[in-house]
Protein backbone atom coordinates (compact mmCIF):
# COMPACT_ATOMS: atom_id res chain seq x y z
CA UNK A 1 0.00 0.00 0.00
CA UNK A 2 2.67 2.46 -0.85
CA UNK A 3 2.69 3.69 -3.69
CA UNK A 4 0.81 6.96 -4.17
CA UNK A 5 0.06 9.09 -7.42
CA UNK A 6 1.33 12.57 -7.59
CA UNK A 7 0.19 14.19 -10.60
CA UNK A 8 -0.52 10.98 -13.01
CA UNK A 9 2.79 9.63 -11.38
CA UNK A 10 2.94 6.33 -9.38
CA UNK A 11 5.93 6.80 -7.09
CA UNK A 12 7.13 5.58 -3.77
CA UNK A 13 5.10 7.26 -0.69
CA UNK A 14 8.05 8.32 0.93
CA UNK A 15 9.49 9.77 -1.93
CA UNK A 16 6.39 12.30 -2.85
CA UNK A 17 7.13 16.04 -1.93
CA UNK A 18 5.02 19.39 -1.87
CA UNK A 19 6.17 22.65 -2.47
CA UNK A 20 6.07 24.07 0.79
CA UNK A 21 5.15 27.45 -0.84
CA UNK A 22 1.75 25.39 -1.63
CA UNK A 23 -1.21 26.70 -0.46
CA UNK A 24 -2.74 23.93 1.22
CA UNK A 25 0.26 24.20 2.93
CA UNK A 26 0.34 28.23 3.49
CA UNK A 27 -3.50 28.12 4.18
CA UNK A 28 -5.16 25.14 4.40
CA UNK A 29 -6.61 25.93 0.78
CA UNK A 30 -7.26 22.73 -1.07
CA UNK A 31 -10.19 19.82 -1.27
CA UNK A 32 -9.95 16.39 -0.95
CA UNK A 33 -12.04 13.29 -1.03
CA UNK A 34 -12.22 9.79 0.42
CA UNK A 35 -14.10 6.46 -0.59
CA UNK A 36 -13.65 3.24 -0.27
CA UNK A 37 -12.33 0.42 -2.19
CA UNK A 38 -14.16 -3.37 -1.09
CA UNK A 39 -13.42 -6.26 -3.12
CA UNK A 40 -10.81 -4.32 -5.15
CA UNK A 41 -13.60 -1.66 -6.33
CA UNK A 42 -13.78 1.86 -5.74
CA UNK A 43 -17.07 2.05 -4.03
CA UNK A 44 -19.63 4.66 -5.98
CA UNK A 45 -16.42 5.87 -7.18
CA UNK A 46 -18.31 7.83 -10.14
CA UNK A 47 -20.65 10.17 -7.28
CA UNK A 48 -17.72 10.39 -5.19
CA UNK A 49 -15.83 11.99 -8.21
CA UNK A 50 -18.34 14.22 -9.12
CA UNK A 51 -18.80 15.73 -5.72
CA UNK A 52 -14.59 16.12 -5.73
CA UNK A 53 -14.81 18.17 -9.10
CA UNK A 54 -17.74 20.50 -7.48
CA UNK A 55 -14.94 21.06 -4.17
CA UNK A 56 -12.53 22.00 -6.64
CA UNK A 57 -15.03 24.33 -8.70
CA UNK A 58 -16.45 26.33 -5.90
CA UNK A 59 -12.57 26.69 -4.71
CA UNK A 60 -11.96 27.63 -8.43
CA UNK A 61 -9.54 24.80 -8.56
CA UNK A 62 -8.78 23.07 -11.86
CA UNK A 63 -9.28 19.08 -12.06
CA UNK A 64 -8.33 17.08 -14.91
CA UNK A 65 -11.53 15.28 -16.67
CA UNK A 66 -12.97 12.63 -14.44
CA UNK A 67 -12.89 9.97 -16.96
CA UNK A 68 -8.48 10.79 -16.06
CA UNK A 69 -9.12 11.26 -12.56
CA UNK A 70 -10.91 7.34 -12.66
CA UNK A 71 -8.03 6.39 -14.70
CA UNK A 72 -5.65 6.83 -12.14
CA UNK A 73 -7.61 5.79 -9.26
CA UNK A 74 -8.01 2.29 -10.94
CA UNK A 75 -4.10 2.60 -11.61
CA UNK A 76 -3.40 3.36 -7.81
CA UNK A 77 -5.99 0.17 -6.74
CA UNK A 78 -3.89 -2.25 -9.46
CA UNK A 79 -0.56 -0.86 -8.35
CA UNK A 80 -1.23 -1.70 -4.69
CA UNK A 81 -3.66 -4.45 -5.01
CA UNK A 82 -6.06 -2.77 -2.91
CA UNK A 83 -9.00 -5.40 -2.06
CA UNK A 84 -9.93 -3.91 1.34
CA UNK A 85 -9.24 -0.05 2.02
CA UNK A 86 -9.65 3.27 1.15
CA UNK A 87 -8.54 5.93 -1.00
CA UNK A 88 -7.53 9.28 -0.49
CA UNK A 89 -7.65 12.22 -3.29
CA UNK A 90 -6.42 15.61 -2.85
CA UNK A 91 -6.24 18.76 -5.01
CA UNK A 92 -4.19 21.16 -3.00
CA UNK A 93 -4.65 25.20 -3.64
CA UNK A 94 -0.87 24.73 -6.14
CA UNK A 95 2.51 26.74 -5.52
CA UNK A 96 1.06 29.78 -4.66
CA UNK A 97 3.51 33.01 -6.36
CA UNK A 98 2.56 35.44 -3.46
CA UNK A 99 1.72 33.28 -0.76
CA UNK A 100 -2.33 33.98 -1.46
CA UNK A 101 -3.22 33.62 -5.24
CA UNK A 102 -3.72 29.89 -6.19
CA UNK A 103 -1.07 28.26 -8.07
CA UNK A 104 -0.87 24.78 -10.25
CA UNK A 105 -2.91 22.18 -8.29
CA UNK A 106 -1.32 19.42 -7.19
CA UNK A 107 -3.58 16.00 -6.94
CA UNK A 108 -2.44 13.42 -5.00
CA UNK A 109 -3.94 9.53 -4.74
CA UNK A 110 -3.14 8.05 -1.24
CA UNK A 111 -4.28 4.51 -0.18
CA UNK A 112 -5.47 4.29 3.00
CA UNK A 113 -6.04 1.20 5.82
CA UNK A 114 -9.48 1.41 6.74
CA UNK A 115 -10.36 -1.27 9.74
CA UNK A 116 -13.94 -1.98 10.89
CA UNK A 117 -15.78 -0.21 13.20
CA UNK A 118 -16.21 -1.41 16.91
CA UNK A 119 -19.71 -3.78 16.14
CA UNK A 120 -20.88 -2.61 19.49
CA UNK A 121 -21.16 0.68 17.89
CA UNK A 122 -24.12 -0.34 15.75
CA UNK A 123 -25.69 -3.49 18.03
CA UNK A 124 -25.87 -0.92 21.06
CA UNK A 125 -24.98 2.46 19.64
CA UNK A 126 -22.38 5.51 19.33
CA UNK A 127 -21.91 8.82 20.98
CA UNK A 128 -21.72 12.07 20.25
CA UNK A 129 -20.81 15.61 21.43
CA UNK A 130 -21.92 19.05 20.51
CA UNK A 131 -20.46 21.92 19.43
CA UNK A 132 -21.87 25.56 18.14
CA UNK A 133 -19.92 25.47 14.46
CA UNK A 134 -20.51 25.98 11.45
CA UNK A 135 -18.45 24.40 8.53
CA UNK A 136 -17.31 27.02 6.14
CA UNK A 137 -18.43 26.57 2.51
CA UNK A 138 -20.16 23.63 3.73
CA UNK A 139 -21.13 21.68 0.29
CA UNK A 140 -17.36 21.75 -0.09
CA UNK A 141 -15.04 18.82 0.89
CA UNK A 142 -12.22 21.31 1.74
CA UNK A 143 -8.83 20.04 3.73
CA UNK A 144 -9.79 22.39 7.05
CA UNK A 145 -10.99 19.82 9.62
CA UNK A 146 -9.54 22.15 12.58
CA UNK A 147 -12.46 22.01 14.70
CA UNK A 148 -12.62 18.28 14.55
CA UNK A 149 -9.03 17.89 15.09
CA UNK A 150 -8.95 20.76 17.91
CA UNK A 151 -11.64 18.99 19.66
CA UNK A 152 -9.99 15.50 19.24
CA UNK A 153 -9.31 15.02 23.10
CA UNK A 154 -12.60 16.26 24.24
CA UNK A 155 -14.23 13.90 22.20
CA UNK A 156 -11.74 10.98 23.25
CA UNK A 157 -12.32 12.10 26.87
CA UNK A 158 -16.38 11.61 26.23
CA UNK A 159 -15.88 8.34 24.40
CA UNK A 160 -17.98 10.01 21.37
CA UNK A 161 -17.69 9.11 17.93
CA UNK A 162 -18.22 12.14 16.33
CA UNK A 163 -18.67 15.80 17.30
CA UNK A 164 -21.94 17.46 16.30
CA UNK A 165 -22.04 20.77 14.73
CA UNK A 166 -25.03 23.34 15.65
CA UNK A 167 -25.89 26.95 15.04
CA UNK A 168 -28.49 29.37 16.00
CA UNK A 169 -30.29 26.16 17.21
CA UNK A 170 -30.14 23.75 14.00
CA UNK A 171 -28.30 21.39 13.61
CA UNK A 172 -26.60 20.65 10.47
CA UNK A 173 -24.16 17.70 9.92
CA UNK A 174 -21.26 16.09 12.20
CA UNK A 175 -16.98 16.79 12.34
CA UNK A 176 -17.21 13.97 9.75
CA UNK A 177 -21.01 12.35 8.59
CA UNK A 178 -23.97 12.92 8.19
CA UNK A 179 -27.19 13.30 10.57
CA UNK A 180 -30.85 11.92 10.26
CA UNK A 181 -33.61 11.61 12.65
CA UNK A 182 -37.00 9.66 12.94
CA UNK A 183 -39.80 10.65 14.61
CA UNK A 184 -43.39 9.70 14.70
CA UNK A 185 -41.93 7.15 11.64
CA UNK A 186 -40.87 9.52 9.44
CA UNK A 187 -36.89 10.32 8.34
CA UNK A 188 -35.55 13.65 8.41
CA UNK A 189 -32.25 15.21 7.37
CA UNK A 190 -30.92 18.91 7.35
CA UNK A 191 -30.97 19.93 3.73
CA UNK A 192 -28.44 22.86 3.48
CA UNK A 193 -25.45 23.94 5.29
CA UNK A 194 -24.00 20.17 5.34
CA UNK A 195 -21.82 18.58 2.93
CA UNK A 196 -23.73 16.32 0.52
CA UNK A 197 -22.72 12.91 1.96
CA UNK A 198 -22.74 10.02 -0.33
CA UNK A 199 -24.21 7.27 2.26
CA UNK A 200 -26.42 10.44 3.02
CA UNK A 201 -27.57 9.97 -1.04
CA UNK A 202 -27.79 6.37 -0.80
CA UNK A 203 -29.69 6.60 2.24
CA UNK A 204 -32.03 9.22 1.07
CA UNK A 205 -33.15 6.68 -2.10
CA UNK A 206 -33.09 3.54 0.27
CA UNK A 207 -35.27 4.90 2.31
CA UNK A 208 -38.07 5.66 0.26
CA UNK A 209 -38.83 1.89 0.63
CA UNK A 210 -39.22 1.95 4.41
CA UNK A 211 -40.72 5.19 5.35
CA UNK A 212 -41.54 8.97 4.47
CA UNK A 213 -38.03 10.76 3.84
CA UNK A 214 -37.19 14.47 3.65
CA UNK A 215 -34.81 17.42 3.44
CA UNK A 216 -35.40 20.02 5.91
CA UNK A 217 -33.72 22.13 8.90
CA UNK A 218 -33.97 19.88 12.24
CA UNK A 219 -33.62 21.88 15.11
CA UNK A 220 -31.68 20.91 18.04
CA UNK A 221 -34.40 20.24 20.52
CA UNK A 222 -35.84 18.08 17.58
CA UNK A 223 -32.52 15.75 17.90
CA UNK A 224 -33.21 14.99 21.41
CA UNK A 225 -37.07 14.29 21.26
CA UNK A 226 -36.03 12.12 17.78
CA UNK A 227 -37.44 8.43 18.03
CA UNK A 228 -34.24 7.50 16.71
CA UNK A 229 -30.92 9.22 15.47
CA UNK A 230 -28.32 8.07 12.88
CA UNK A 231 -25.52 9.50 11.26
CA UNK A 232 -23.99 8.26 7.99
CA UNK A 233 -20.50 8.11 5.92
CA UNK A 234 -18.25 6.52 4.27
CA UNK A 235 -16.59 5.10 7.33
CA UNK A 236 -19.72 4.11 9.48
CA UNK A 237 -22.24 3.34 6.72
CA UNK A 238 -25.19 3.94 8.80
CA UNK A 239 -24.70 4.06 12.38
CA UNK A 240 -27.58 4.76 15.34
CA UNK A 241 -26.81 7.60 17.97
CA UNK A 242 -27.85 6.69 21.58
CA UNK A 243 -26.99 9.65 23.67
CA UNK A 244 -25.16 13.32 22.65
CA UNK A 245 -22.98 15.35 25.50
CA UNK A 246 -24.27 12.29 27.91
CA UNK A 247 -28.03 13.04 27.57
CA UNK A 248 -29.94 9.67 25.80
CA UNK A 249 -30.78 10.16 22.56
CA UNK A 250 -33.42 7.77 20.16
CA UNK A 251 -34.52 6.03 23.18
CA UNK A 252 -31.23 5.18 23.94
CA UNK A 253 -31.02 2.42 21.29
CA UNK A 254 -30.52 1.46 17.76
CA UNK A 255 -34.29 2.06 16.71
CA UNK A 256 -36.35 -0.11 13.77
CA UNK A 257 -35.83 2.32 10.86
CA UNK A 258 -32.24 2.82 11.93
CA UNK A 259 -31.64 -0.92 11.35
CA UNK A 260 -33.73 -1.27 8.75
CA UNK A 261 -31.52 1.26 6.80
CA UNK A 262 -28.31 -0.44 8.10
CA UNK A 263 -29.22 -3.67 6.63
CA UNK A 264 -30.31 -1.81 3.22
CA UNK A 265 -27.13 -0.14 2.64
CA UNK A 266 -25.38 -3.29 3.54
CA UNK A 267 -27.28 -4.68 0.84
CA UNK A 268 -26.30 -2.05 -1.36
CA UNK A 269 -23.12 -2.11 -1.34
CA UNK A 270 -23.19 -5.76 -1.47
CA UNK A 271 -25.08 -5.29 -4.64
CA UNK A 272 -23.27 -2.75 -6.10
CA UNK A 273 -19.84 -4.87 -5.48
CA UNK A 274 -21.51 -7.63 -7.36
CA UNK A 275 -22.63 -5.78 -10.64
CA UNK A 276 -19.02 -4.46 -10.86
CA UNK A 277 -16.99 -7.26 -10.20
CA UNK A 278 -13.92 -7.42 -12.98
C1 LIG B 1 -18.19 17.26 7.07
C2 LIG B 1 -18.66 15.94 6.54
N1 LIG B 1 -19.98 15.73 6.40
C3 LIG B 1 -20.46 14.54 5.93
C4 LIG B 1 -19.59 13.51 5.59
C5 LIG B 1 -20.15 12.19 5.07
O1 LIG B 1 -19.96 12.07 3.69
P1 LIG B 1 -19.76 10.67 2.96
O2 LIG B 1 -21.00 9.86 3.23
O3 LIG B 1 -19.61 11.02 1.52
O4 LIG B 1 -18.54 10.03 3.56
C6 LIG B 1 -18.22 13.70 5.70
C7 LIG B 1 -17.30 12.62 5.32
O5 LIG B 1 -16.12 12.70 5.46
C8 LIG B 1 -17.73 14.94 6.19
O6 LIG B 1 -16.42 15.16 6.34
Amino acid sequence: MNLVMVDGSLIPQGEARLPVSDLALLRGYGVFDFFRVVAGEPLFVRDYLRRFARSAALLGLPLPALAEVEAQVRAVIAANELQDAGLHLLLTGGDSPDGVSPGEPCLVMQPRPVKPNPPELYTVGARLISFAHARELPEAKSINYLTAVRLRDKQRAAAATDILYHQGGLISETARSNVFVAQGGALKTPGRGVLAGITRMRVLELAQDICPVQEADVALGELFAADEVFITSSLKGVMPIVAVDGEPVGGGRPGPITRALMAAFTECVEAYCQSHKP
